[in-house]
């Protein structure tokens, strides 16, 4: 998944999140933090959930995922809902 955002998908409209891609210039740090909001990971551990609140900040705002992509719900529909990726795909995916 870190992939996926971190250098786009080859031939979709997935573009790559970093500096050149799609021009948000997403950090390393900030991907993980996007992926942990995906993830939704075991409530109480309070690093994570802030980490996950920063990754919903991205999210929807200057990483601008959400203009194409939902969760729960909210957001674009060009790419695919995000809702269930984090449960349905592999850690190694
Ligand atoms: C311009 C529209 C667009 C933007 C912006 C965008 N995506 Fe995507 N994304 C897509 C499309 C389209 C696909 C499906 C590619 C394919 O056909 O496999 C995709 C696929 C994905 C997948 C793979 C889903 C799966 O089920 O395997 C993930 C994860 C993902 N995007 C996360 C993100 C994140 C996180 C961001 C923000 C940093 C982002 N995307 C920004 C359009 C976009």
């Amino acid at each position: 998944m870190f992939d996926n955002v971190h250098d786009g998908i080859p031939g979709t409209a997935m573009p790559a999140a970093t500096e050149g891609g799609i021009g948000v210039g997403m950090s390393d740090e900030e991907i993980w933090q996007c992926y942990l909001y995906q993830k939704r990971g075991k409530e109480g551990q309070r690093g994570r959930d802030r980490k996950r609140h920063r990754g919903k900040e991205l999210f929807y705002g200057s990483a601008a995922c959400g203009t194409c992509h939902m969760i729960n719900g909210k957001g674009g529909r060009l790419g695919p809902d995000l809702s269930s990726t984090g449960a349905s795909r592999s850690v190694e995916y």
